[in-house]
C-alpha cells in the first residue's frame, strides 16, 4: 500500500461516525464552540452501515458507569483567535482535538462551527476545515512537494513554495540538489527535527486552512531553529482561527486565550 493509501484509509477509518443524509454546509470564519460537552471514550458506539447503506442499529448501552474523560465542557474559541490547550498528561487535549475532528462522536452537549452541530455537518467537510500539525511530524519517503501536498493535486507548486517560504524552510530547501523535488529518505531520517516540523509547517500552511491545529512538539531543537519555529508559527496563525496544545511559555504567552484542563477529570475553564 502507498503512502498515501495508508493516510487516506487512516482517514476512512472512524465507524463509530456517520454523516447525515442532507448535511448541513457552513461557510462562516470558523467559529467554534463547545456546549456543555460529555465525553466517555467506554461509550463509543460504532455506527456501521447495513447491506443497503442505511445506519445499522445501535448497541444497548453497557451496563458499566460511564468513565469520563471531559465533564460538561463549554468554551469557545473566536474566529482569528489564538487558543493555546494547556494541562497535565492524560487530561482529554488530545480528546478535544479527536472530538473537533469528529472521529468520535460525544454523548451530550454539542459541538458547533459557525453555529451548526457538527453532527449535521459532512464528515469528511468537517476535517477538511482543519490543518493539523501532529505532534511527530510524520514524513514519508516520496519528495518534500510530496510531503508537502499530500495528495492534494489543487495545491500547486507555487503555493506549496510559497508556504516553505512563509515558515522559513524555503531557503533549505532550495539548498539541496534536488530542491523541492529532493527525496526523502527514510521517513525523513536525513532531516534535523527541525527541518521535519517546519515540513510540517509548510503542509498545513499550503493547504490554506481555516482552521490550525497544532500539537506542539516537546522535542528541542537548536536556537536558530527554535526561532525559525516560533517565528513561523506566529505567521501560520495570523488571520485563522488557530488552537494549540502549547508545551512552550512563549506559546501560551502569546495566546488570545488559555484552556486549562486539569487532571481530574474536572470542567474544563476557559481563561481571557
Ligand atoms: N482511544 C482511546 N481509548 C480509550 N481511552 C483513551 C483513548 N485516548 C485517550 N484515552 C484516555 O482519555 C484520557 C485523555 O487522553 P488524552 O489523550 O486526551 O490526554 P492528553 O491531555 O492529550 O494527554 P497528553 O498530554 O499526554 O498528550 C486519558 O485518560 C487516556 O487514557
Ligand atoms: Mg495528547
Amino acid at each position: 500500500m502507498s503512502c498515501f493509501c495508508r493516510i487516506f484509509k487512516l482517514l476512512d477509518t472512524a465507524p463509530e461516525v456517520l454523516s447525515p443524509a442532507t448535511p448541513r454546509r457552513v461557510d462562516g470564519p470558523g467559529r467554534i464552540e463547545f456546549e456543555n460537552v460529555w465525553f466517555a471514550y467506554n461509550r463509543v458506539q460504532a455506527r456501521k452501515r447495513d447491506a443497503n447503506g442505511h445506519p445499522a442499529e445501535v448497541a444497548p448501552e453497557p451496563p458499566t458507569e460511564p468513565d469520563w474523560v471531559l465533564r460538561n465542557v463549554s468554551f469557545t474559541i473566536e474566529p482569528g483567535e489564538t487558543v493555546a490547550i494547556v494541562g497535565h498528561t492524560g487530561a482529554g487535549k488530545t480528546t478535544i482535538i479527536s472530538l473537533l475532528l469528529r472521529f468520535y462522536d460525544i454523548q451530550r452537549g454539542a459541538i458547533r462551527i459557525d453555529d451548526v452541530d457538527i453532527r449535521d455537518m459532512d464528515v469528511a467537510e468537517v476535517r477538511r476545515r482543519f490543518g493539523v500539525v501532529l505532534q511527530d511530524p510524520f514524513l514519508f519517503s516520496g519528495t518534500i512537494a510530496d510531503n508537502i501536498r499530500l495528495g492534494s493535486e489543487w495545491v500547486t507548486k507555487e503555493m506549496l513554495e510559497q508556504a516553505a517560504e512563509d515558515v522559513n524552510i524555503g531557503e533549505f530547501i532550495r539548498s539541496l540538489p534536488g530542491g523541492f523535488d529532493e527525496a526523502v529518505r527514510e521517513r525523513g531520517s536525513t532531516l534535523s527535527t527541525g527541518q521535519k516540523q517546519l515540513i510540517s509547517f509548510a503542509r498545513a500552511l499550503a493547504h490554506q486552512p481555516k482552521i490550525l491545529i497544532l500539537d506542539e512538539a516537546t522535542s528541542s531543537v537548536d536556537t536558530d531553529t527554535e526561532l525559525r519555529v516560533r517565528e513561523a508559527l506566529t505567521r501560520m496563525v495570523e488571520g485563522r482561527t488557530s488552537i494549540i496544545i502549547a508545551h512552550r511559555l512563549s506559546t501560551v504567552q502569546r495566546a488570545d486565550k488559555i484552556i486549562v484542563f486539569t487532571c481530574t477529570r474536572l470542567p474544563v475553564r476557559a481563561a481571557s
